[in-house]
């Protein structure tokens, strides 16, 4: 029989990993969410420690931060909202631009009244920090551009609001999508000096070869291409981005195609053209688990690639699930990158996958 010091021994020994689990949470546990014509009272915010709202868009006369029309009622209660189920729940305002930011950089005077008006917007209703979603910087001079562009906001938010946390949201590796090429415009040290963090978007790997082919567009791993979060991550961090930077997309959805013989339906095998759901044949977890059991409920697992796929007759669905998403974020904490962020919360399927990323 085991002496009372020996129980005590052992149930000291059970607690401690937990313990030690625990004081590993990783800070940031983030989620990105779009109305997409859900609501956000939907939202449990109490699995998150930040919330960003997408989007906000610029106007270029005046260069100002404004929200579409129809999204400015929820908009405007957003933060409000969500802080009554979590008061802790710190919320960022994203906003999104192309050519916008472009012909911003070319006109000087036109970037200090972006950056007051994003600060004035974001306070006015509630937010904690702003993010910036350039898509994506195309040449040298965008380079410099987004440089200064940081450089500016940092100062400003020194002088006149220390405590609104500034971040960008970028793809999952620095040289998308000219990853053949390893060509990169992110001015990736400016990054890391003048930004809280950044968001990485965690799909659109196999932009032009996902077109024609069942792909593993969320794959953590692929021995065989570039096109993975492991590969864009270490990119990133090659490029002088510190992993307490860096907050991991974990994506909530997956990818459709059609398959020309719905009997050769593996990953990988060549298909007709992306199944249209959503653009480009989207589909939220919460869409996919509701067709699994149509289709015969089974699914299969790439160990590989760290992703979930199922054929149902001709279409193919290549997704995340609990399993994927817990590997992922046990990898954020092993490379101690700063956290996750899920894209997007108003995928979900009842909070499963929020929680997995919450809890493990
Ligand atoms: C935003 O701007 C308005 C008018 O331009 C001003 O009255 C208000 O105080 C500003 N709010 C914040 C939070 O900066
Ligand atoms: C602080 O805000 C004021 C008023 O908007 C502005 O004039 C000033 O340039 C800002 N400071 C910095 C360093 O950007
Ligand atoms: C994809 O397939 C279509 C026909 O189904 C073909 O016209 C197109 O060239 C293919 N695209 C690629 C990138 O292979």
């Amino acid at each position: 029989m085991m002496s009372r010091t020996a129980i005590v021994l052992f149930l000291v020994s059970l607690y401690l990993p937990i313990q030690y689990a625990a004081a590993e949470k990783l800070k940031v546990r983030a989620g990105s969410w779009m109305s997409d014509g859900n609501f956000f009272s939907e939202i449990n915010s109490k699995l998150f420690t930040h919330l960003l709202y997408a989007e906000a868009y610029v106007n270029t006369s005046p260069f100002e931060v404004e929200i579409f029309p129809s999204d400015e009622p929820e908009f405007v209660t957003f933060s409000k909202k969500v802080k009554e189920k979590n008061p802790s729940v710190k919320t960022l305002l994203s906003i999104w631009g192309e050519a916008e930011y472009a012909l911003m950089m070319r006109n000087p005077s036109s970037i200090s009244s972006f950056i007051r008006s994003a600060q004035n917007i974001s306070r006015r209703h509630g937010f904690d920090g702003v993010d910036l979603y350039w898509d994506y910087p195309k040449t040298k001079a965008d380079k410099e551009h987004m440089e200064s562009l940081f450089q500016e906001w940092r100062k400003y938010i020194h002088a006149n609001d220390s405590e609104l946390i500034l971040t960008a949201t970028v793809p999952y590796s620095p040289d998308w999508p000219h990853h053949d090429k390893h060509v990169s415009f992110y001015p990736i040290r400016s990054m890391a000096r003048y930004l809280d963090w950044v968001h990485l978007v965690p799909f659109h790997y196999l932009f032009d070869q996902r077109i024609n082919v069942s792909a593993a567009h969320s794959a953590f791993y692929d021995p065989t291409s570039y096109c993975s979060t492991a590969y864009g991550i270490s990119n990133w961090i090659r490029g002088g981005l510190m992993p307490s930077k860096i907050v991991m997309g974990l994506p909530f959805s997956g990818y459709a195609w059609n398959l020309p013989d719905p009997k050769n339906n593996n990953l990988g095998v060549q298909t007709g053209k992306v199944q249209i759901y959503r653009a480009l044949g989207m589909m939220t977890y919460k869409e996919i688990r509701g067709i699994i059991p149509l289709c015969g409920g089974k699914t299969r697992y790439s160990d590989t690639h760290k992703i979930y796929h199922f054929s149902c007759g001709s279409t193919w669905i290549g997704f995340d699930d609990v399993k994927t998403i817990k590997i992922k974020v046990s990898y954020a904490k092993e490379h101690k990158l700063l956290g996750y962020v899920a894209w997007r919360v108003s995928y979900d399927d009842n909070g499963l996958l929020s929680r997995a990323g919450r809890f493990s």
